[in-house]
Formats: C-alpha cells, sequence, structure tokens
C-alpha cells in the first residue's frame, strides 16, 4: 500500500466495512426493526475477489453494526443479489411460524465462469445462511444480479436479473422463490455505448406531482461504462408492469436518463419491506474505471447516503427524485447560518468541519459563479458551483487530492429546470465523499474527492458579480455510534 497523506479518510455516517474490498450492496430487506446491508465483500484482502455477501445492520439508516459474513465464497463466488421476507412461507424455508429471509444471488464458478441464480435461506434474522442451491441456470457466463420481490396482483414473486453482455433485463416469475419462470426480456436502445448492464431493480412510485394515486414503474440498470463521463453509471426507465412484462412509457427517449450526473453511484440496490411505504435506495460509492485504486486503507469501498425516492413530472418530461433519508437530521448540530448576506465579488470563510449538511438558498445574482471550495494546506481543491447564466450545478475535482488514477480528475455538470427564482442546493460531505442534491433532489452529483492530510478550509464566493445567500445553514454531523 502506498503512503497515503490522508491519516484517516474514514467517513464518519457513511458505511464503510472496517477493512477490505467492498463492491455493490445487496440483500436489502427490513425486518423486525433492523435494516439489513449486506454488501460485495472479500474477506481476504482489500482488491475484488473471494467474492462474499458481507452484512451489516442500522435501525436507522445512519448507524450501522458490522457483523460476519453472511454467505461465504463456496464453491462458487456469492456474486449480488437481492434478499426477500417469506411472510407466507411459499419456500417451506420458515421454522416454528416465523418466515424465513430468503437471499437471492448470481452463484459464479471461477473454474467453468458459468454465472447462476442460488438461493439461500437463514432462520436467524440474516445471521447465518443454509444454502439451498442452484434455481436457475441458462448456461451463460453473463447472467447475474438478481432483484426479488413479491408481486401482490400477481401473487407470484418476481425477479428481475441480466443478460449483462445482452444489456437485456429478464424477468422471472415464482409462486415458492424455488422453481422460476421467465417471462419476457426489456432491451433499448440508449445501452448502445455500455459493454454491459448489470445490477437491476424494479419498483413502482408514487408520480409526486400526478393525480391522485397515480403511479409508475421504475426499471433501473447499471452499466459498466459509457456513463456521463465515459465510466460506470446507471441509468433508469419509467413505465408500467403488470407481473409479466415492463412496458416503457410512451414516447420515452433512446438517449439514456442517468441516476446520478456524477462519477460514483453504482450498482443501486432497494429496500424491500421498507416501513412507512417508503422507498429507499443506497449505491456503491466508486466508478468502476478507478474502484480498485482508491486511495484509501484498510477499507477500500464506501456506500453512499441511503436515500428516499420519488418520481416527478417536469413537462412531458421525468425525474427520479433522491433525497438523503430524513434520519440523518437525528445527527446534526446547526454550527453556522447566514441570513440575507450580499456578496459581490467576496467570499466568507464557512466553518463546517469534515462531516457536514449544508443547505443554501441564493437569488438576485449577477455573478458568473457562486462556488464553495474546500481547500487544504497542500493547495488542493474541490470545488462545489452554481453558473447561473447556464443554471448548471458543478463539481470540479481536477484540481482535488493527490493525484491516483488519471480517469479520476473531472467536472461534473447538471442543469436545472429552466426559470429564474432562488436556487436551492443541499450539500452533504463526509471527508472523503461529497453528495450534491439541487431541484427536489431531481438533480444530484455524487462525487468522492481526496486530499492532503489536515484540516480543509471551506468558502463561499461569488465571483464575477455578486449573490445573495437568502440562508446558508450548515449542520455538523456527529459520527453515529455503532450500535
Ligand atoms: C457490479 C458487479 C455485479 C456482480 C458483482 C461481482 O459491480 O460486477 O454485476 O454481481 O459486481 O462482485
Amino acid at each position: 500500500q502506498a503512503a497515503w497523506p490522508q491519516a484517516d479518510p474514514r467517513p464518519g455516517f457513511h458505511f464503510a466495512p472496517q477493512r477490505n474490498w467492498m463492491n455493490d450492496p445487496n440483500g436489502l430487506v427490513y425486518y423486525e426493526g433492523e435494516y439489513h446491508l449486506f454488501f460485495q465483500y472479500n474477506p481476504h484482502g482489500d482488491r475484488w475477489g473471494h467474492m462474499s455477501w458481507g452484512h451489516a445492520v442500522s435501525r436507522d439508516l445512519i448507524s450501522w453494526k458490522e457483523l460476519p459474513v453472511a454467505i461465504p465464497e463456496s464453491d462458487v463466488m456469492a456474486f449480488s443479489g437481492s434478499a426477500v421476507i417469506d411472510w407466507k412461507n411459499t419456500s417451506g424455508f420458515g421454522t416454528g411460524g416465523k418466515p424465513a429471509m430468503v437471499a437471492i444471488y448470481t452463484g459464479f464458478d471461477p473454474k467453468t465462469r458459468n454465472q447462476s441464480q442460488y438461493v439461500a435461506y437463514s432462520n436467524d434474522r440474516g445471521r447465518t445462511f443454509t444454502r439451498f442451491g442452484k434455481v436457475i441456470d441458462i448456461g451463460s457466463t453473463e447472467f447475474r444480479d438478481p432483484k426479488v420481490f413479491w408481486h401482490e396482483p400477481t401473487r407470484r414473486w418476481v425477479m428481475v436479473v441480466v443478460r449483462a453482455t445482452d444489456k437485456a433485463a429478464s424477468f422471472y416469475s415464482s409462486p415458492n422463490l424455488r422453481e422460476w419462470t421467465h417471462e419476457s426480456d426489456f432491451s433499448h436502445p440508449s445501452s448502445s455505448r455500455s459493454i454491459n448492464w448489470e445490477c437491476p431493480e424494479l419498483f413502482e412510485l408514487p408520480v409526486r406531482n400526478g393525480a391522485r394515486g397515480e403511479k409508475r414503474w421504475v426499471l433501473s440498470v447499471s452499466q459498466g461504462d459509457g456513463g456521463p463521463d465515459g465510466g460506470s453509471a446507471g441509468q433508469w426507465f419509467v413505465g408500467a408492469f403488470d407481473g409479466h412484462r415492463f412496458k416503457l412509457e410512451p414516447n420515452w427517449p433512446d438517449t439514456p436518463r442517468w441516476t446520478d450526473a456524477g462519477a460514483d453511484f453504482y450498482a443501486a440496490q432497494s429496500w424491500n419491506e421498507a416501513p412507512d411505504g417508503r422507498r429507499l435506495w443506497i449505491g456503491w460509492a466508486t466508478n468502476l474505471r478507478y474502484a480498485s485504486a482508491i486511495p484509501t486503507y484498510p477499507a477500500r469501498g464506501l456506500m453512499s447516503v441511503p436515500r428516499a425516492l420519488a418520481l416527478q413530472r417536469e413537462g412531458q418530461d421525468w425525474h427520479l427524485a433522491q433525497m438523503p433519508v430524513r434520519e440523518i437530521e437525528r445527527y446534526r448540530t446547526k454550527v453556522q447560518r447566514l441570513v440575507d448576506v450580499k456578496l459581490d465579488n467576496a467570499s466568507r470563510a464557512l466553518d463546517p468541519g469534515d462531516s457536514f449538511d449544508m443547505t443554501v438558498t441564493i437569488e438576485d445574482t449577477d455573478a458568473e459563479r457562486i462556488t464553495f471550495t474546500a481547500s487544504d494546506a497542500q493547495g488542493y481543491q474541490t470545488v462545489v458551483g452554481y453558473t447561473p447564466a447556464t443554471r448548471e450545478i458543478f463539481v470540479d475535482r481536477t484540481r482535488s487530492g493527490p493525484h491516483f488514477h488519471d480517469a479520476f480528475a473531472a467536472r461534473h455538470v447538471v442543469t436545472l429546470p429552466q426559470g429564474n427564482g432562488p436556487v436551492t442546493l443541499r450539500l452533504l460531505v463526509d471527508r472523503s465523499i461529497l453528495e450534491l442534491f439541487a431541484a427536489d433532489g431531481t438533480r444530484t452529483i455524487t462525487d468522492r474527492f481526496f486530499r492532503a492530510d489536515g484540516p480543509l478550509r471551506w468558502e463561499v464566493s461569488a465571483e464575477g458579480g455578486s449573490a445573495t445567500i437568502r440562508s446558508l445553514d450548515v449542520w455538523r454531523l456527529a459520527q453515529p455510534d455503532s450500535i
């Protein structure tokens, strides 16, 4: 491990394992007061390999307790997948009147490279699993990442899984989690620039500004490359799903709708069974181009903050809205508030600490740029900003941190809806990750960033003109206790 100047880049309120390699979130399910977060994990090192399901639980999605490996590598590696609670004991895996937690995942055989779908079940709240075995094998080396949920209208289990290099999502159904019937496939021209599809998701969401009770289904897939900045990314589709096939919304564009405009939000999966009808998801905060070079030790791998989802219409257009779960607010302590501050080619120092939550509303601006700049003692800089003329928000990490990979330095941009009213931005920062949310969560930028050792200085500036900060609130986020 090369010497890395940042003594402790370990985030405070984002999940990372204590040590070793982590990739995709897996098996997200809520049961008996616990949110389960299983994850792709190498128990033996900080590079990809020996893939197993690591495990953590939380009561509030913010304080996580890491538990022993739940599904170890065996003759097959345990690749990505999902988990359900079999309330009706359709599988017969339940015991003593208690439902089983059932994991459905891809078994990867390193000798033949075959990828097939496997089932394992737990009768002790996900702590240990018993392997049932293989349930779907189509003789493919590119068939993975089953997401399973109960579909009440057809009273069947539904699986969406990818034929990765065909860039197709396949739908299966089952009465009992053991026997599966192929129903249909979905593919789309927007995948043309990508090598593959991975980690599909399928769920129904209310339309936030739609007619009463209006809902749509969202199908999301991650893709290995060809994202907004060339690397890995997620895209999503809106449509209808009847338990058999996914029917795309009419006039859906042939170009991808990205899940996030930054570089570091991949393999997002949502929780089955989340209480209050919320649809919550979490992503792996990195990019496949440099995931194995991320300069953190002894853990390499980090999750995004868990986010609540909503679907929003803008004219004929659809947006997927994501906001940090409200549970995070319990960890906040207000440290700074600015009200009606006019900056005219000027800056103000901020003192947010290393882990913070900031909300700012900017108005009456003729500035070229409003920026939030983090600088360290060695001159590395990360800039978050807003360009009023083009209504773009951006993250510029071209000068952040010591160099560790050629593909890292980049500027990520997303355009806000038209209009000239005030602009509100929410920025979550946690040592080596920043998550920017705007326009009610319909625009997000998730980026890792690095820096030299020592404190960061933050300042807000109006460049090339003036801007009024109607309000700016900064909360420090307490490091959650492990539960
Ligand atoms: C995505 C992925 C999945 C696969 C897993 C293996 O990052 O490639 O498609 O199941 O990682 O670790």
